[in-house]
């Protein structure tokens, strides 16, 4: 198993992360994980933060040459901002002005400030703040690394902002085909597609609906997909309800800021469908093995990976913070107020797609070592290949 914790205030120095228990001898390319970072940054609809952040990884520790040795990795992404936050967010003398006493619904701002007796609520913001994910998505680079080691790869893309939905027929609705996947992958790196939605016409209305919700002062969520290809069978288990796979998934993607609802393969959809439209049927042939003709399922049945691509689509609330702020009350005079605007995104789907992939990454890292082991790489690989034959002749 991988183990990981983060630190770091939104304003604070930096963010830190520490993985422990990833195998030696792991190739890190900093410049993998920082693409993915700036990745993180992209998408139309962030705030002014975004243009002040270059996010780069610092790596601290349990590398050497560019390769893992086995300790833990520490992980450290500076916040450019702290320089205009040095006095506010010192971490010896407090600096009483500028106290935030006005709680944004739809933070944990008041509750966060009740349950920790805080009246100055930036001492709840800076650590509940999103801006923790620019470093589980440096975690989540590594974890994918490994992943390409036993040839999994991961996806994101965008499938609704507010009530802008993507043409469901670009999607592929059974398989995907590699040249779909070499496809997504330029989308991705492509300007011209800035929502990270896999059809330029409703990344355009995404774009017209985003520029008018900051006119009006107001945010907007939507909904990601992750898809992970070339899973093998059995990853998870039945045996325990905190060993199964969507569960795990499932709480991962939850963990992530302004995420509120997730559904494996069709399952909102499946619910309301007879079982006759919605499981995949089994066909077996030499060439191909067992093999399913649907995967409405979402590759995972019973907590356990069933070697089809597994399928997450992740609901992401409205931004919190608006620029037309909501009635709330102050926390110190009790008075009605509106609440405090913190510079904020209008809208972050394309940023929290990404970062549901890295968390999806690491969950799947996990199941991978929870499974195969392994304290080098080379051992990982032999486990896993010798359990790759043994599936093919089952
Ligand atoms: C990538 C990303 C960026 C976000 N940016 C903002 C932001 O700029 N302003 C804001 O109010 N909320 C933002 N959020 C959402 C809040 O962090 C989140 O709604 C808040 O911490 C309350 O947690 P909850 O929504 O999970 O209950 C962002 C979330 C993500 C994933």
């Amino acid at each position: 198993m991988i183990r990981y914790f983060t630190g770091g205030e939104s304003h604070g120095k930096g963010l830190i992360a520490i993985i422990e228990g990833l195998p030696a001898d792991l190739f890190i390319d900093p410049n993998v994980i920082n693409s993915y970072l700036s990745k993180r940054q992209t998408g139309y609809g962030r705030g002014k933060r975004m243009s002040i952040e270059k996010d780069q990884v610092d790596i601290l520790s349990g590398v050497r040459g560019g390769y893992t040795i086995g300790s833990p990795v520490t992980l450290y992404v500076e916040n450019k901002d702290w320089q205009n936050w040095k006095d506010i967010m010192d971490t010896r003398h407090s600096v009483p002005k500028r106290v935030v006493t006005m709680p944004r619904p739809g933070h944990a701002d008041l509750a966060g400030g009740i349950k920790y007796n805080h009246h100055d609520l930036r001492n709840v913001l800076e650590r509940s703040s999103a801006r923790e994910t620019a470093v589980r998505t440096a975690v989540g680079a590594i974890a994918k690394l490994l992943l390409m080691n036993l040839s999994i790869e991961l996806y994101n893309y965008v499938v609704s902002i507010g009530n802008v939905i993507i043409n469901p027929d670009v999607l592929p609705s059974i398989t995907l085909g590699n040249n779909y996947l070499k496809k997504l992958n330029k989308i991705a790196a492509s300007d011209e597609y800035m929502m990270n939605m896999p059809d330029t016409v409703a990344s355009k209305r995404a774009v017209r609906l985003i520029e008018d919700s900051k006119k009006k002062g107001n945010t907007l969520g939507g909904a990601f997909e992750i898809r992970a290809t070339n899973v093998p069978v059995g990853l998870g288990s039945y045996s325990q309800w905190d060993r199964k796979l969507d569960g795990r998934l499932a709480g991962a993607l939850m963990s992530i800021q302004a995420i509120k609802g997730v559904e494996i393969g069709d399952g909102v959809a499946n619910s309301g469908r007879y079982g006759s439209e919605v499981h995949d049927e089994i066909f077996f042939s030499a060439k191909k093995g067992f093999y399913r003709k649907t995967n409405r399922a979402g590759g995972i049945e019973g907590g356990v990976t069933n070697g089809e691509e597994v399928i997450i689509r992740a609901y992401m609330k409205p931004i919190s913070t608006l620029y037309t702020p909501l009635h709330s009350v102050d926390v110190l005079s009790k008075a009605p107020v509106h609440a405090t605007v913190e510079r904020s995104d209008i809208c972050a789907v394309p940023a929290a797609s990404v970062v549901g992939e890295a968390v999806t990454a690491i969950e799947l890292t996990n199941a991978i070592m929870e499974k195969f082991g392994g304290d080098t790489i080379m051992e990982l690989k032999r486990n896993y290949n010798s359990y790759i034959s043994y599936i093919t002749k089952y």
